[in-house]
């Protein structure tokens, strides 16, 4: 597992990381000795779940509450994060209506828009273009 962290360097960005397929992904990375910036919204939740990957692998792990369906959430992320190297980015939150799509209000399919798609593209052009440049240097 260790090749993860020489493929892909010290830090990941996990969004949508309290549970579910995010805290899979997580605990993954964490077991191979990469650091983690988890997101979510329920900040007991990330804290505690934090602090058991901590002591699990001996890593850094920051939490950052957010909710990824703000408009202005990916301008956030990147403010808190600073200067810290993103190395990968895990996009793991989503919202899925079943139902009759009349049945959801524009507001709804609003967010779900923001959650699932421009959230995850705005995230992807900032961390992803530093990869690659990091990339292109090595
Ligand atoms: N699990 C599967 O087998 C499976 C299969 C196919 C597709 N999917 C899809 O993949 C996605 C994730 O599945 P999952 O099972 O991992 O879901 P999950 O267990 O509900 O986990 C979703 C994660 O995203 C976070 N999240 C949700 N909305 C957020 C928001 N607006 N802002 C910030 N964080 C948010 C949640 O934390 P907070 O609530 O604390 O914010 C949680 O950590 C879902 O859309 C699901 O439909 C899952």
């Amino acid at each position: 597992m260790n090749n993860l962290l020489h493929k892909y360097g010290n830090t990941a960005l996990i969004a949508g990381a309290s549970e579910g397929l995010g805290a899979a992904f997580a605990a993954y990375l964490g077991a191979a000795g990469i650091n983690l910036v988890l997101v979510a919204r329920r900040e007991k939740t990330l804290e505690k779940f934090a602090a058991d990957l901590r002591s699990s692998f001996n890593i850094d792990v920051d939490c950052i509450c957010c909710d990824l369906a703000d408009v202005n959430a990916t301008d956030y992320l990147q403010e808190v994060i600073g200067k810290k190297e993103i190395n990968l980015l895990v996009y793991n939150a989503a919202l899925s209506h079943i139902g009759a799509f009349e049945k959801q209000s524009l507001e709804s399919y609003m967010k779900t828009t923001q959650v699932n798609m421009i959230t995850p593209m705005k995230l992807f052009h900032v961390f992803g273009e530093a990869m690659l440049t990091k990339e292109k240097e090595l």
